[in-house]
């Protein structure tokens, strides 16, 4: 990422203020899914902003691993998981993803809210343990103009295609999928 853009993120979080316990959260999308979410192992958040849903899978039981390339975000992330209790169950690192997905262990959950990167697909695919879950969204050009940071239709569930879908919708300008992998390590049905 250029460093104009790290600079508009930075200024961004920055404008945004400090954190709170109310910024703890499941992306709203997924919530009517929360029970998918397991209360127990390793979760990895991609493009992570200020933490909230980071800071919501350690609550639920998860040691989460959660990367961002804005070190604002990462110091209000960090904030935010002392506030909660939970910083010992979470570990915010600035990255950037331009560069792909940083090497580490398999992960029960990847959550991945509002940030698109087809590059990372397949490494994500293979991240996730098995029967792992993934939570994906991005701004979409359905129900909306077409623009360089939205997926086309039906991009999300061709991307995540080796994987089994729970659910997912394309609305009103946003894409989301959740997905599961197979329970081993063959690909899952199609
Ligand atoms: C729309 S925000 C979503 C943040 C968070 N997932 C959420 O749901 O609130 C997009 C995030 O992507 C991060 N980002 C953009 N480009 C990135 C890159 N190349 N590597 C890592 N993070 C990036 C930004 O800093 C920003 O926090």
């Amino acid at each position: 990422m250029s460093d104009e853009d790290r600079v508009r993120w930075d200024r961004r979080y920055a404008d945004r203020g400090s954190v709170t316990v109310d910024d703890v959260a499941l992306p709203a999308v997924f919530q009517p899914f929360a029970q998918e979410f397991p209360t127990a192992g390793r979760a990895l958040d991609l493009a992570c902003g200020g933490g909230g849903a980071a800071v919501w899978l350690a609550q639920r039981g998860m040691d989460v691993w959660a990367v961002d390339v804005s070190p604002v975000a990462i110091a209000q992330a960090r904030e935010l998981a002392e506030q909660c209790g939970v910083a010992a169950h979470c570990h915010f690192e600035v990255c950037d993803l331009d560069h792909g997905l940083p090497s580490g262990l398999s992960a029960d959950v990847v959550i991945c809210n509002m940030f698109r990167d087809s590059r990372l697909d397949r490494s994500v695919i293979e991240r996730l343990s098995p029967g792992g879950l993934l939570a994906v969204s991005a701004l979409s050009e359905v129900g909306a103009s077409p623009g360089p940071f939205r997926v086309t239709s039906g991009e999300l569930r061709q991307a995540y295609r080796a994987l089994e879908v729970i659910a997912t919708e394309e609305a009103h300008g946003q894409a989301w999928l959740l997905a599961r992998a197979g329970p081993d390590d063959s690909p899952a049905p199609r």
